[in-house]
């Protein structure tokens, strides 16, 4: 009775301690999701978390995202975790196709398989199944084979046990760069692409990696000339905004179901790493003064009562547009974005947001270019001119 008594305190303390020790797989596992954003690119905006649907332009025709919720089924549901980690780390699907590079897996690959252990833990207990099928694919025919997929990653991929790190790792810059270079996949919008659609570099030892590029008709600016330090990048991580700055545009869903959700370490971590790989060059020159025909008469008109005349804003609650990297960036496209559309600051946990009106109804194409052009000159020193159909066609892609 006695020895009956122990082994069933022993059988209920183990089952117990697992049922502990799953919880803690599943909440890191939730967490690495959240770093690594599966939910912005698998959940459409009004639909179910990981249903999938969320449609990516491919210069090749449309592709939809799929549902990775753990529905047998429609979903996830029937992947091993080997399989799993093959998605996610090298992007082959269960049936051995490859899977379009608009699922990051080059940066994934930077995921260890302990990382994989609680993703996949966390996929299959901490999610809800849907069963929502999946949109075909709107890619002509001749262009539909998956197979040349298989060279891309040859060539573009990074083969995921050679680069596996650690996420433990005590060194604040190296977790950093892992979270960057890993789960946040902050090159897939912040570094420009080659010819082949690839990353022109995946880690700061090339130039071009998150020197900024364009997307969807918005510019994601260089991260490696931040005109802020690390506790400045943290706080715009986890707020959408900082002293000086503010988020708007294709990142604020980063923000939102990502970023904010980081710990201080973490977010503080990238900014560490961030400062540590900065390019030095291309600081702020002067600020010119420019003569325009129509001198600052609307940015007088539209600007200067929030921004002030001088565009040094309010810290903390409106942005300054000296020192601002939308202003600041040779690529104008963020900003015209913001001027003609307005902005407003993503939404996060217990944050106001903030919010600015957009001017396209008042200005025309024309008059939007030559506010642009004088906000560059004034707070950036810019020469080159922007035109009234550059704001046409950058409006358009939006
Ligand atoms: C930037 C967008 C993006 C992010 C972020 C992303 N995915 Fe994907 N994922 C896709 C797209 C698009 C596809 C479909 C690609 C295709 O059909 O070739 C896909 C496909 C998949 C598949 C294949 C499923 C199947 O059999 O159809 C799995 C598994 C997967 N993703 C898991 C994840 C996980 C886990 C995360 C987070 C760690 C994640 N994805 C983050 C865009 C993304
Ligand atoms: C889906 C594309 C996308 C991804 C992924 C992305 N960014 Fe961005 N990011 C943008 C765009 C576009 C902007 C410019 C719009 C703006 O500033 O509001 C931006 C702006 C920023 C800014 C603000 C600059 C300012 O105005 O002061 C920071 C900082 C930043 N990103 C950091 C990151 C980091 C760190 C990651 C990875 C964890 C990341 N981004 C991932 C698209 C992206
Ligand atoms: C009613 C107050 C208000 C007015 C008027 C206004 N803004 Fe803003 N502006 C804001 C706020 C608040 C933000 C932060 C919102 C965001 O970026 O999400 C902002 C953001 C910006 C940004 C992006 C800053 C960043 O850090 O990414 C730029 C550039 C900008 N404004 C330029 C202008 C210009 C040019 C005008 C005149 C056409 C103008 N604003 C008029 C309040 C205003």
């Amino acid at each position: 009775m006695k020895l009956k008594l122990g082994l069933a305190t022993l059988f209920l303390f183990s089952l117990q301690s697992y049922a502990t020790e799953n919880t803690a797989l599943i909440s890191q596992g939730e967490y690495l999701a959240r770093a690594a954003d599966c939910m912005a690119c698998h959940t459409p905006d009004s639909g179910k978390p990981f249903a999938g649907g969320v449609k990516f332009a491919l210069p090749i025709g449309t592709i939809y995202s799929t549902n990775i919720s753990p529905d047998k089924q429609q979903g996830i549901g029937d992947y091993s975790e080997s399989e799993f980690s093959r998605a996610v780390r090298e992007g082959v699907r269960k049936d051995g196709q490859r899977l379009y590079p608009a699922m990051p897996y080059n940066a994934y690959a930077k995921l260890s398989d302990q990382d994989i252990h609680a993703l996949y833990t966390y996929f299959m207990q901490g999610v809800k199944a849907v069963d929502q099928p999946n949109s075909g694919n709107d890619i002509p025919w001749y262009l539909a084979a998956r197979w040349p997929l298989r060279i891309w990653n040859a060539i573009n991929a990074p083969n995921p046990t050679n680069s596996a790190t650690s996420t433990s790792d005590s060194d604040p810059i190296k977790r950093g760069a892992w979270l960057v270079e890993g789960p946040g996949h902050c090159g897939a919008c912040h570094t420009p692409r080659g010819w082949m659609m690839q990353e022109k570099g995946l880690t700061a030892a090339s130039e071009s990696y998150l020197s900024g590029a364009e997307i969807e008709g918005w510019f994601a600016p260089s991260l490696r000339q931040l005109p802020y330090d690390a506790e400045q990048t943290a706080l715009i991580l986890k707020t959408g905004h900082n002293a000086t700055s503010a988020i708007t545009g294709p990142m604020s869903s980063v923000i939102t179901h990502s970023s904010q959700y980081l710990t201080d370490s973490d977010a503080k971590a990238i900014g560490l790493y961030l400062d540590s790989i900065r390019i030095e060059k291309n600081q702020r020159p002067a600020a010119l003064q420019v003569s325009l025909t129509d001198p600052d008469k609307n940015y007088l008109r539209y600007c200067s009562t929030c921004h002030g005349k001088e565009g040094q804003g309010t810290p903390n609650v409106i942005p300054s547009l000296q020192n601002n990297l939308l202003v600041m960036a040779d690529n104008p496209a963020s900003l015209i974005q913001v001027i003609a559309q307005g902005a407003q600051t993503p939404q996060t946990l217990g944050q106001l947001s903030w919010s600015m009106p957009g001017y396209h109804h008042v200005l025309n194409d024309e008059q939007l270019a030559d506010l642009t052009n004088y906000v560059r000159g004034r707070f950036a020193g810019k020469e080159e001119k922007v035109t009234a159909s550059q704001v046409k066609t950058f409006l358009a892609t939006h």
